[in-house]
Parts: structure tokens; C-alpha cells; sequence
């Protein structure tokens, strides 16, 4: 996934809006970056490898222009490198392109166009586009970049400048995010709102197949199949400027930690959609949920809650589901795609062959507007505000808060569970805020646990049922921002050969709910301290010490000190939470 900008307007500062732009789009990819503005006629282009903080001496300029784009980059296709960084332009470097998404067919538009001539110099699929454009140019930029465009196979969100019409914009869209903000004599695009709320919060969304031709004072929005304008609404901002800042925290991801109570306050503000939903989920023989990382366990964590109501369901990765499970859908189907971005391939894929199979779509998500939202046939919106952190924290409590909130519904819909039952259960998730805070006030305490087992290179997660996923969750957590290699396992399956990983120091975190199984997990404990690992244990008298919630409230409740533990042992291992290696924020491609 990368980050895209774009401006013009009448300032002539454009090398800095768009510096700035880019600064808030950094979570969506920082190996490398690249800004080009227009200036007297020539297209002024500075880029480079490494992440925008550490490139603003090399890519912002004082250059005097009033039109430009920009892009930070995470690799596909291409090592991150200088000449790798986006923009890239044409032959005689009069078209220039940046560019979100993967162009399959890149390799064979690349050999079409050797073979007419053209140089190129990076080993990036997005370099075929300029190229492209340039070949079809023959006096109308705008038609030379739809047929280009339509040349293209695969993902793209893509914005162009030409010096051979130098006062607009062209962008398309298809499979990835791109909006257009729109301002007073001004306009800018990007791939996500905060790069762009400090200018305006009134934006345009473009769907699959729009294309854009945006000047200083105008939108005009077209299919680029048909060649028909598109009426687009105008959305409005509502989220405020501040929560894309840090707002005194170190890092995003601690802030989005300390924001989890919020985010259950703010998913349960969609109850009244979660019911309706749930009342249709009901009549279907059968529920899928689909998801990637984060969010999928999210999701396993509602197939447990279900079970434990008697409703089955299956809650499978969006990368198997794709080429798996796939065929076992029919119109006998639903299906809950959930994604804090909206945008993750893997994930977007799958609800929109679903949908073609006739099955029953619901979105369980946060940024609003997302593709996903658009292919669902409903949405619960989890409220969580923009998730900044690469990391997903608040997201992930959110969709829990979500997902046990339609559990409850469907079990009441079918009769598995009466209605005191359910508002008890209600009530009880509006009490989790509180009692998050209460673990959030023992920030220090894990502080020092991180302190203690920082210098450790392996960590087991253990648990059961519904707190299989948390335990999933808090190993992702480590493994991601802290580059430890951490498993987790259901409790009950250690004895089956994991076990034998397990001697002197080797840290086991237990997820111990006081329920029912708690002594089958005194004896998963038992086998683990005899092996002399060390067990943390995640209880209401544990080393992670949590109040005392309902059992089928803990895969809430457990994770948030374990998602402060992942946040402290990355710090002390010198590491950035909020951009760990490798990673992007969500992942636009398959
Ligand atoms: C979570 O911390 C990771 N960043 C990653 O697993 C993420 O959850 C996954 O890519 C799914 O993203 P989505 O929720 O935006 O679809």
C-alpha cells in the first residue's frame, strides 16, 4: 500500500502542501518518497529512499509552482530504492505519474513499449504508465490518459501531471482509495483524509472506474469505460484534526491503546444498525466470517461466541477463503467481511465474489467510505476514528465490541438466548470502558514486565476458546512491532508438540478467564512451569491483572494489556511501534 497526494491551486508553495500531505500518509508505506512539482515549464522531481521524516532536506524544495504530486512508497514490485521511488515519468519527461496498486499486466506492457522505443529506467510496474501516456498522446492529454488507463490490468489509484496541459490533474481509481478534498480556489487529492483535513474536511470519494479531471476552481468526474460524467456526493469530514495528531503521545499506537475504551463506548453506538443486521443474518443457513490479521481474529473470536450460543459459523483468512471457501457459497450465505481500512485485497476480494454468488454481505468497519462499504450490502461502522499506528489496537477492540454485540443479536433472533439474558450481556459491555481504564491505569506495571523480558527472542500465547483469537492477537502484537518471534496456541494443544519448545526462562502468557475451563488451564499452566518456562498469566490476580468481567467479555477486556506489553518491549528493543518494517497500514493488494 503507498500514500498519494496531489495539489493545485494559487499557492506556490506546492512542494511543502505536499510534503505535509505526505506526512500524513506515511503509516500507508515510508521506504521512499518522492514529490515533482510544474515550475516554468519543467517538471521539478525530488525523491529518494527512506521514510519521509528523514528525506525533508532531499524532497521538499522551495520551487515556486502552484501544481504538483507526491507519493511514499511501500515496495511491490521493486526493491525500495531511489529510482525506484515514485514519480516516474515518460521518455522526454513531460508526463508524470504516481501510482497505489499492482499492474499485472506491467510486464507485457513494458515489452510492447520496449519494442516502440521507450527507456526505461526503473524496474517498477507503475513506470509502464507514463509510458503509456506518452504513446497514446496526440494532443489531448486527457484522452491519451483514459487510454491509458484503460490498458491496465489490476490495481490502481493513480494521479498524473502533463507540462503539455499544465493547469490540471488527472486521476483514476480502481481497487484503491483515492479521494479529492476540495478547497477555495484549490483542490487536492490523496489516497486517505488526514493527508488532506488540514486543508478541507469536504471531500469527493471515487469509485472503481472514476476518473478525475481536477483544475484550481473545478471536479469534473467521468467513467473512464463509458466516457459518461459521474455525479459524485460531497462527504463531510466529522472527525477532528486532532485525532489524527498524537495529542502528547509518544507514538500513534500508544494513543490508539489508551483510546480502546472510547472505541467500545463508540461501537456500541451502532447497536441499533447490529440489530437490524443481525435479524437478517438469522435467516441464512449459513454465516461465513472473512478477514486478514488483525481483524480475523476479531473475527474467530465472534465463531467462538457463536458456538457457545449453538449457532455454527466459520470465520476463515481472506487469502484461503478467496480460493476455498469460495465455493462453497450460495445465496443460502452470509457472509461478514471485517477490515478496519475497508481496503485490504485479500479481504475486498472475497465480499465481491460473495456478492456475485448471490450471498448476503455485511461490512464490519471503520473508515467510512471505504471500498468495503461500497460492496457489502450493510454496514456496521465500528466509530473507532482513524487508526493511524501500522499496528491495529483500538480497530481491533472495536470490531471485538462489534462482533459480540451481533453474536448476542443472532443468538436472540434464533431463540438460543431470552432478552434478559441479552440485555444483561448488553449492560456488561457497557461497563468494559471502565474497567479498561482500570488496566490502562496499570501502565507501569507493564512497563516493567516489558522491561523484564524485553531482552526474550521466543513468546507463547496461550488460551481457550473465545481467547484463542487473544492470544493470536497479543502474538501478532509482538511479532510485528518488536520482530520477536511469538506463537500462540490453544492452551489445550501445547501437550501435542509444542511443548517441547518450552525450557529454562521461555516466557508463556496465559490467558486465564475465571470461568468454567480455568482449571483445565491451571494444568496447561502446571505443564509449562514443570518445563521451568516462565507463565504470565492474564487473570483477575495475574501478573497482567484485569477486573472481573464476564467470560465472554474477556477477548475485550484481555488484550489491552497485552497490546501495552507488544508497545513497551518494541520501545525497549529500540524499535518505532508506530512504522514496523515490512508492514503496511492496510494491505491494498493480493
Ligand atoms: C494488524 O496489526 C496488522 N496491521 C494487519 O494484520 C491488519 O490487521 C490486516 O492487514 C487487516 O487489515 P484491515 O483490518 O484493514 O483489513
Amino acid at each position: 500500500m503507498c500514500g498519494i497526494a496531489g495539489y493545485i491551486g494559487e499557492r506556490e508553495n506546492t512542494s511543502e502542501i505536499l510534503f505535509n500531505m505526505l506526512k500524513h500518509l506515511e503509516y500507508r508505506g515510508y521506504d521512499s518518497a518522492g514529490i515533482a512539482c510544474i515550475s516554468d515549464d519543467v517538471i521539478c522531481i525530488s525523491k529518494d529512499k527512506g521514510k519521509i521524516s528523514e528525506l525533508e532536506d532531499k524532497i521538499h524544495s522551495d520551487v515556486v509552482s502552484d501544481i504538483g504530486i507526491a507519493h511514499t512508497r511501500w515496495a511491490t514490485h521493486g526493491q525500495p530504492s531511489h529510482v525506484n521511488a515514485h514519480p516516474h515519468t515518460d521518455c522526454e519527461e513531460k508526463f508524470c505519474v504516481v501510482h497505489n496498486g499492482i499492474i499485472e499486466n506491467h510486464a507485457e506492457l513494458r515489452d510492447e513499449l520496449e519494442k516502440k522505443g521507450h527507456k526505461f529506467t526503473s524496474s517498477t510496474d507503475t513506470e509502464v504508465i507514463p509510458h503509456l501516456i506518452e504513446d497514446f498522446y496526440e494532443g489531448d492529454f486527457e484522452q491519451a490518459f483514459v487510454s491509458a488507463v484503460k490498458r491496465l490490468r489490476g490495481s490502481f489509484a493513480l494521479v498524473a501531471v502533463s507540462l503539455r496541459d499544465g493547469d490540471r490533474i488527472l486521476a483514476a481509481r480502481k481497487e484503491s482509495p483515492l479521494i479529492i478534498g476540495l478547497g477555495d480556489g484549490e483542490n487536492f487529492i490523496a489516497s486517505d483524509t488526514p493527508a488532506v483535513i488540514h486543508h478541507t474536511r469536504n471531500i469527493i470519494i471515487l469509485d472503481d472506474f472514476n476518473y478525475a479531471v481536477v483544475l484550481r476552481d473545478s471536479v469534473v468526474v467521468k467513467d473512464f469505460q463509458s466516457g459518461e460524467c459521474v455525479k459524485k456526493e460531497v462527504h463531510r469530514i466529522d472527525w477532528d484534526v486532532k485525532q489524527a495528531e498524537k495529542e502528547g503521545f509518544e507514538h500513534f499506537m500508544l494513543k490508539e491503546i489508551f483510546e480502546e475504551p472510547q472505541a467500545v463506548r463508540n461501537a456500541l453506538k451502532a447497536q441499533k444498525d447490529v440489530e437490524g443486521i443481525a435479524s437478517k443474518l438469522a435467516g441464512y443457513g449459513r454465516i461465513y466470517f472473512v478477514a486478514c490479521g488483525t481483524a480475523y481474529y476479531a473475527a474467530l473470536a465472534a465463531k467462538y461466541l457463536l458456538e457457545r450460543f449453538g449457532i455454527p459459523s466459520e470465520a476463515v483468512l481472506g487469502s484461503e477463503f478467496r480460493y476455498s471457501t469460495i465455493n462453497s457459497i450460495d445465496k443460502d450465505c452470509a457472509v461478514i467481511a471485517v477490515s478496519q481500512s475497508g481496503e485490504t485485497a485479500d479481504t475486498l476480494v472475497c465480499a465481491k465474489e460473495c456478492k456475485k454468488k448471490g450471498a448476503y454481505l455485511t461490512g464490519i468497519v471503520n473508515v467510512v467510505g471505504s471500498s468495503l462499504t461500497r460492496v457489502v450490502d450493510d454496514n456496521i461502522h465500528i466509530y473507532a476514528g482513524p487508526e493511524i499506528a501500522v499496528a491495529s489496537t483500538k480497530a481491533y477492540i472495536g470490531q471485538v465490541t462489534s462482533l459480540i454485540m451481533l453474536s448476542l443479536f443472532i443468538a436472540r433472533e434464533m431463540n438460543k438466548i431470552g432478552e434478559e439474558y441479552l440485555r444483561e450481556m448488553l449492560d456488561n459491555i457497557h461497563s468494559v470502558p471502565g474497567k479498561m481504564g482500570e488496566v490502562l491505569a496499570g501502565v507501569d506495571e507493564i512497563k516493567k514486565l516489558a522491561g523484564e523480558y524485553s531482552g526474550k527472542e521466543i513468546f507463547f500465547y496461550i488460551g481457550r476458546r473465545q481467547n484463542y483469537p487473544t492470544a493470536l492477537e497479543g502474538a501478532l502484537k509482538i511479532k510485528e512491532i518488536s520482530y520477536v518471534h511469538a506463537e500462540a496456541y490453544p492452551a489445550g494443544e501445547l501437550k501435542h508438540g509444542p511443548l517441547a519448545l518450552l525450557e529454562d526462562g521461555v516466557p508463556v502468557i496465559a490467558i486465564m478467564p475465571n470461568d468454567e475451563l480455568l482449571e483445565k488451564m491451571e494444568s496447561n499452566v502446571a505443564e509449562a512451569e514443570a518445563r521451568n518456562a516462565i507463565v504470565l498469566r492474564v487473570s483477575e490476580d495475574g501478573d497482567f491483572r484485569v477486573p472481573v468481567v464476564d467470560p465472554l467479555l474477556s477477548p475485550l477486556l484481555y488484550i489491552t494489556p497485552l497490546h501495552l506489553f507488544a508497545y513497551y518491549i518494541s520501545l525497549r528493543r529500540g524499535l518505532d511501534p508506530d512504522k514496523p518494517r515490512n508492514l503496511a497500514k492496510s494491505v491494498t493488494v493480493e
